[in-house]
């Protein structure tokens, strides 16, 4: 177990913004955690993955826990299927290789997503038609309060849009320690998103290792790459609207993407939306949105949580003003 005190995070928020805990805790075992927990922890606590979906606005006064359980088995196989128990604090991307390597099918929409596995869980991580609680068997956690091991069904899961009881009911209450994906050993795959059947047969045919390029090209084409710039990805939420308000918006702006949802509802594009707000070309001194994404607000440099907050109401105002479309942050605000 690794414990630090008055720690820095800004390797561990791909925003790139200062901050400090109290105590940071790195656990690589379920009993190192259990031991840390029944030793007497009190105050504040913060369970982080990769920091990619995070933004700090001040110090976080109480504790980090960070997991470094990074396994990964296989406990069952049959003709058809293999459940992957893997350990919380692995790179979600070194599991999505892995997975295609290994010719399982299901992860390789969610190529390149940054992150952990243990992440995946609770933010329910989404891309090019697939969610990670598509494929999510169960998730084990450690119980913050009283230390105990509590295993979580799918179904338990309460599994939506960027969306889980880990952001519900059990909001802050547990330590997800694995997570067991149920992979295929055979295709279909899942092409109809966008533009990706065809990026998958100009890389040669519909193949699991052409889905994850075609993924990874379109993402590095699309998004920035946290290690040249900051950001946590889709800093908003697509917004979900009645039909009749997207017909009244339709009906102004034709050219505007919907989705329809089975309850009827349909899901506008928020990028399209702050896009058309002008926010692309407004020139700003430390935050800004991505030129190919205006989803994702980026640290142009020495940003702080504050100015990010400030830029961010100004992006929501605008949307609201203009569309009478309310964003909601999907990044995690932190102190
Ligand atoms: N669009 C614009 N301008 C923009 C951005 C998008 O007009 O600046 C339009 C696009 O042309 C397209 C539509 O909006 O018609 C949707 O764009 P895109 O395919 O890029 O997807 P998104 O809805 O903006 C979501 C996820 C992404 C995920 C992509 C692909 C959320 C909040 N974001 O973005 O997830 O990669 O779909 O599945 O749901 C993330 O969560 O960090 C993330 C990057």
């Amino acid at each position: 177990m690794n414990r630090f005190e008055n720690y820095q995070l800004l390797e561990h928020n791909t925003f790139g913004i200062e901050a400090k805990a109290r105590l940071f805790v790195e656990f690589a075992t379920e009993d190192e955690l259990v031991e840390f927990l029944t030793n007497g922890h009190e105050g504040n606590s913060l369970v982080i993955g990769g920091g990619s979906n995070l933004l700090f606005v001040g110090d976080f006064d109480g504790t980090i826990f960070h997991s470094a359980i990074r396994s990964i088995e296989k406990v069952a196989e049959d003709e058809n299927e293999v459940l992957l128990r893997v350990g919380s604090g692995v790179n979600w991307d070194e599991l999505v290789e892995y997975t295609v390597e290994q010719d399982l099918y299901g992860l390789e929409n969610l190529s390149l997503i940054p992150g952990e596995a243990g992440a995946s869980a609770v933010q329910n991580v989404g891309a090019y038609g697939v969610e990670a609680g598509d494929l999510i068997e169960k998730v084990e956690t450690i119980v913050l309060g009283n230390a105990s091991k509590r295993i979580f069904s799918k179904e338990e899961c309460h599994f939506a849009y960027r969306y889980s009881v880990f952001k519900g009911e059990e909001k802050g209450k547990n330590v997800v320690t694995y997570v067991t994906y149920r992979l295929k050993k055979s295709a279909p795959l899942k092409l109809s998103y966008g533009n990706l059947k065809d990026k998958v047969l100009e890389l040669g045919g519909e193949t699991l290792a052409n889905v994850r390029r075609a993924v990874c090209d379109i993402r590095r084409a699309k998004l920035p790459d946290p290690a040249d710039m900051g950001s946590a990805g889709s800093f908003f939420m697509n917004p979900v609207v009645s039909a009749q308000k997207a017909d009244e918006l339709r009906n102004e702006y034709p050219a505007m993407p919907c989705y329809p949802l089975p309850c009827g509802d349909v899901k506008l594009s928020a990028g399209w939306l702050i896009e058309q707000c002008g926010w692309k070309e407004t020139p700003h001194k430390h935050v800004g949105v991505y030129k190919h994404q205006a989803l994702v607000v980026v640290n142009l440099g020495g940003a702080k949580g504050c100015d990010v907050i400030a830029f961010a109401n100004e992006v929501v105002d605008s949307v609201k003003k203009r569309f009478g479309v309310e964003l909601n942050m999907e990044v995690n605000v932190i102190g």
